[in-house]
């Protein structure tokens, strides 16, 4: 699009959106669905994303992107959550502790803390009992998620020892390194955008509606400031060592010092050092250690005159860019990488950095033979931040992103709004196919033994396997008559391909690689739907109602089933004896009392929301994930998002707690 073609587009949709914003928060009368409204806004942040020059901060889509989301209920900060004064520069370090030390008029005790590079959170307990969990949203108020947070398992729900009555406690929460690699490798898998960096894997965590899913993630969280009217000492440093006593979890790594030299040790140490803790750090923090003093110094309007953070600098480096390849995934999305002349970069040899997609390569203006400069930040996987346009060659090529796919030479699609370019070439690009199976044969899917990545690649390259069902049409002897395959590992994988019948209908439907359908959709799918064919003739609002399944996975799942070439890959997977229908669970039914009603359930209960769900079905009823005129009930506990309430007010719906859903179930019942 031209750039005034652009600029009306973003225009008509930020009218077009304020309006429809209008006609449904204070008319009460929305005009288009919710999902045609997702639709128009997801254009609108594509637009604007890509031309941050026509920014508007009064855009639709800036209450799409506030830390504070609706579905939460925004809190006050009792004490506010304010930001650090940040500097990267130890002549600024020591200015700091000389400013201090100034004011107070003698030496100071410091104490040297990491600093954590996850989301902050504000705990509050009363009588030791954690009654709310915060996050920092704009330092004056938070979204409450507590029952979030109550999933993380160090933090203690009930505290022991001598604890002050009440008081709030304050700390990070965060991913460490390990976890976030397997999370992202799991997305990847189900086809899902992986998270950039830790800490947006653990904000993002903490955003989400369902907490047990959140339970599943892995985080953990060091607390490093108590405040409150009644606490043990004037040290923080004792402060922390107390509330270790009462179960808390304080970082093992604080130091006092009592000299800049000490800061500085301590800074330095860790700076080297940082890359052998199993989480990230982005600094360290230095705050005095007197309450008082604290007092004393007060702040300036946005920061603590009594701490700062030093920052250290993403550790880059300078090497040549030498070419770029552009890999085509299992879903056909191109991604270039850069292969880089190799360069030590944090403790590692760098070879290739990856480009994301083709805004990035124009926006750094990348030639081939350019020095680039390479960092490795939050990020796992180095990335290019620059380019040292001094030293260019004069008669370099500029990068450019292809226009048909590397392997099957298809003209790639870019839809609009997204920044990746695809390979539309599904049923015959080569990765595509390989990729398909090799996630088909993965140990979630369908597990089958002996088989890896390159025996699929062999079987491919000899013409055995175009696709999942052929798995099923091999003989031993075209297995064993392969180079490098003996008659053994033949046999196995045989066994293997056979037992694989045996796997229950949730695998199979995450085995087939539907885009968006990880392990724990296919599941919720599986279990709603009970067999291939109900979800093949699902409408819209039938995924809509499971729980988990949003517009975008829905629409993945109908396109999927809407190509006969998948239809037919399914019969084809049937005859050969695949599962496609859940095995009955009848017999586990307890009773059938909420047979035909559908239920949302929100907010915290006595009882965990899963036991709430496994509960009603298993009294014959369902489950939806969302709220629509098709719901019966929605069973309301306590911090229910007012979104939500809202809207079943708005449709009428009943709403009931979980006492009335126990009546119901026993009434009827008896
Ligand atoms: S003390 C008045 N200590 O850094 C500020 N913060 O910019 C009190 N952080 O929002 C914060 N590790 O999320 C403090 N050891 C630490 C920390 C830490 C990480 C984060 C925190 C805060 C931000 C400050």
């Amino acid at each position: 699009m031209e750039q005034e073609e652009v600029h009306q587009r973003i225009q008509q949709l930020r009218d077009e959106l304020h309006h429809h914003n209008h006609q449904y928060y204070i008319l009460n009368n929305p005009l288009i669905s919710d999902f045609e409204f997702d639709r128009l806004m997801a254009e609108l942040i594509g637009l604007e994303a890509a031309h941050p020059e026509l920014n508007d901060p009064n855009s639709p889509s800036v209450r799409v992107g506030s830390d504070l989301s609706l579905e939460f209920k925004t809190v006050s900060h009792k004490y506010p959550m304010l930001s650090l004064g940040n500097t990267y520069s130890e002549g600024e370090l020591r200015d700091f502790v000389n400013r201090v030390e100034k004011a107070v008029g003698h030496e100071v005790v410091f104490v040297c803390e990491l600093k954590y590079d996850g989301t902050a959170i504000s705990l509050t307990y009363e009588k030791g009992k954690l009654i709310s969990a915060v996050t920092r949203g704009d330092g004056v108020s938070g979204d409450d998620v507590t029952a979030n947070v109550k999933t993380i398992k160090s933090i203690p729900l009930q505290l022991q020892g001598n604890y002050p009555p009440s008081f709030e406690v304050r700390g990070e929460i965060f991913m460490p390194r390990q976890g976030f690699e397997r999370l992202n490798a799991s997305r990847e898998e189900a086809g899902e955008a992986p998270f950039a960096n830790p800490r947006n894997a653990a904000a993002g965590s903490l955003k989400l509606q369902n907490s047990s899913v959140v339970a599943k993630r892995p985080l953990e969280c060091y607390l490093y400031q108590i405040m409150g009217a009644q606490l043990p000492s004037d040290s923080h440093f004792e402060n922390l060592k107390f509330a270790a006593t009462w179960g808390l979890r304080i970082s093992p790594h604080s130091r006092l010092c009592t000299s800049f030299d000490e800061v500085i040790a301590f800074v330095q140490a860790w700076d080297s050092s940082r890359h052998t803790l199993p989480f990230d750090i982005d600094g360290i923090v230095i705050k005095t250690d007197s309450l008082q003093l604290r007092d004393e110094l007060g702040f300036t309007a946005k920061t603590p005159r009594w701490a700062i953070s030093y920052k250290f600098k993403a550790e880059a480096a300078l090497t040549r860019l030498l070419s770029v390849d552009f890999q085509v995934g299992r879903t056909g999305a191109v991604t270039p990488v850069a292969n880089l002349s190799p360069v030590q970069l944090a403790g590692t040899t760098v070879k290739r950095a990856s480009l994301h997609n083709a805004d990035i390569i124009k926006s750094l203006d990348l030639h081939l033979n350019d020095m680039v400069s390479v960092e490795k930040g939050g990020e796992i996987i180095p990335k290019i931040t620059s380019v040292d346009l001094s030293q260019r060659m004069p008669d370099s090529e500029a990068v450019e992103f292809i226009a048909n796919c590397p392997e099957c030479g298809t003209a790639l699609l870019r839809i609009e709004g997204e920044a990746a370019h695809y390979c539309p070439n599904s049923m015959s690009c080569p990765p595509q196919i390989k990729g398909r199976i090799e996630h088909f044969i993965g140990r979630k899917a369908m597990d089958i033994d002996g088989l890896g990545g390159e025996t699929i690649n062999l079987l491919y390259e000899n013409g055995l396997v175009r696709n999942i069902a052929d798995l099923y049409r091999l003989r031993p002897s075209q297995l064993s008559s392969l180079e490098r395959l003996g008659d053994k590992s033949a046999a196995n994988i045989v066994v293997g391909i056979e037992k694989s019948k045996e796997v229950p209908f949730a695998r199979v439907l995450f085995a087939l690689g539907i885009r968006f359908v990880g392990e724990t959709v296919a599941k919720k799918l599986a279990s709603a739907l009970k067999s291939i064919d109900a979800i093949i003739n699902a409408s819209p609002d039938d995924l809509l109602a499971i729980d988990e399944i949003g517009e975008k996975i829905a629409s993945s799942i109908l396109d999927y089933f809407s190509k006969p070439e998948n239809i037919q890959l399914i019969q084809q997977l049937r005859d050969f004896g695949l599962k496609f229908e859940e095995e009955s669970s009848e017999s586990s039914n307890l009773s059938q009392n909420l047979s035909g009603l559908s239920f949302v359930v929100s907010g915290v209960f006595s009882r965990s929301r899963d036991e709430i769900k496994a509960l009603i079905e298993a009294h014959g009823g369902k489950n939806a994930g969302s709220i629509s005129a098709k719901t019966s009930f929605v069973v309301a506990g306590d911090n229910m998002g007012p979104a939500k309430f809202e809207k079943a007010q708005k449709l009428g719906l009943k709403i009931i707690s979980e006492d009335d859903l126990l009546t119901m179930i026993d009434k009827s019942g008896n």
